[in-house]
């Protein structure tokens, strides 16, 4: 916006229709307003601050494997399957890298990828060259209702920053389901913020507080110089989204280090890192 001369906009032929004192205070005061709402928006209250790097880190991402803090989450994930999922359609929402995708193919199911992030999807196919990868909007699939036996996502729902949001895409996920079909997503459990485990480190100064829903945490992927900020979702959060969005918990899995897994567990051995939900379409929705 053009602003008035001030007073002190003097030419040589004299001051051009200077502001009055009430006017020019009014003008400032709406300068001052404007620059405030752009820090806010930059950095304070409302902001939703970009948690993930995945142009710069997509190949470093590709790199890492099913083991350590991660074996935990993806190890019991046959036995899920096997135990809910009759079918083999599945769907991997948020595939990354493809690692997920990569696994459920291995167990024996026709899995297609997505995901919002086009470094991502390249890393997957690089990876997986027959491979189905398709990019996505967030919560929009390009399929037909009831396409699915499985819709599985691990490691997504920590990444959205509000639970309209996670709303949204478990909405899409139900109309992609068939009706007997499962969902089953993985995400860090509340302990799993406060935990000390095998490769993630949440010891920062700004994690030292109480966590409230929506909350950005701090965390390192140890070996790695990845620093990252997942979004804190409480189990309450999950379950009351899982009521709007017509699914139903059918079994919430989290799953605790094994002697027999031969890592040498810190907290995993006695605390849960991930929460792994199975989900299936409420009756009644
Ligand atoms: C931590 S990676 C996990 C990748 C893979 N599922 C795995 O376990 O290795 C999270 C992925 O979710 C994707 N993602 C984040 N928000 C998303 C959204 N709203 N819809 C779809 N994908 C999303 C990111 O682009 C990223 O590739």
């Amino acid at each position: 916006m053009e602003r008035k001369p001030y007073p002190s906009d003097v030419s040589d032929e004299g001051i051009i229709e200077p502001y009055e004192k009430s006017e020019l205070i009014q003008d400032m005061r709406d300068q001052y307003q404007r620059i405030g709402r752009v820090v806010l928006r930059l950095f304070g209250k409302g902001t939703k601050m970009k948690t993930h790097d995945y142009q710069t880190f997509a190949s470093e991402y590709a790199s890492f494997g099913i083991d350590g803090t991660q074996y935990l989450a993806f190890r019991d994930v046959p036995k899920l399957i096997r135990k809910h999922v009759s079918g083999t359609h599945s769907l991997d929402y948020g595939c990354g890298a493809g690692r997920s995708t990569r696994l459920l193919k291995s167990l024996g199911l026709d899995t297609v990828g997505v995901d919002i992030s086009n470094d991502m999807l390249q890393q997957a196919k690089l990876k997986d060259t027959n491979g189905l990868y398709r990019s996505i909007k967030s919560g929009e699939l390009p399929f037909d209702n009831e396409s699915f036996d499985l819709v599985f996502s691990s490691f997504v729902f920590l990444e959205m920053s509000s639970l309209a949001e996670i709303e949204k895409v478990l909405k899409e996920f139900r109309r992609v389901l068939k009706p007997n079909g499962i969902c089953i997503f993985i995400t860090s459990s509340e302990p799993g913020y406060k935990g000390d485990w095998v490769s993630l480190s949440f010891d920062f100064p700004e994690n030292k507080r109480e966590l409230r829903t929506g909350d950005t945490v701090k965390l390192l992927i140890r070996g790695t110089n990845i620093i990252l900020y997942d979004y804190y979702w409480t189990h309450k959060d999950f379950v009351e989204v899982f009521g709007r969005s017509g699914l139903h918990m059918q079994e919430l899995h989290q799953p605790i280090g094994l002697e027999t897994d031969q890592i040498k567990w810190k907290d995993e051995a006695h605390s849960p890192p991930m929460s792994l939900y199975v989900l299936k379409k409420a009756a009644s929705a």
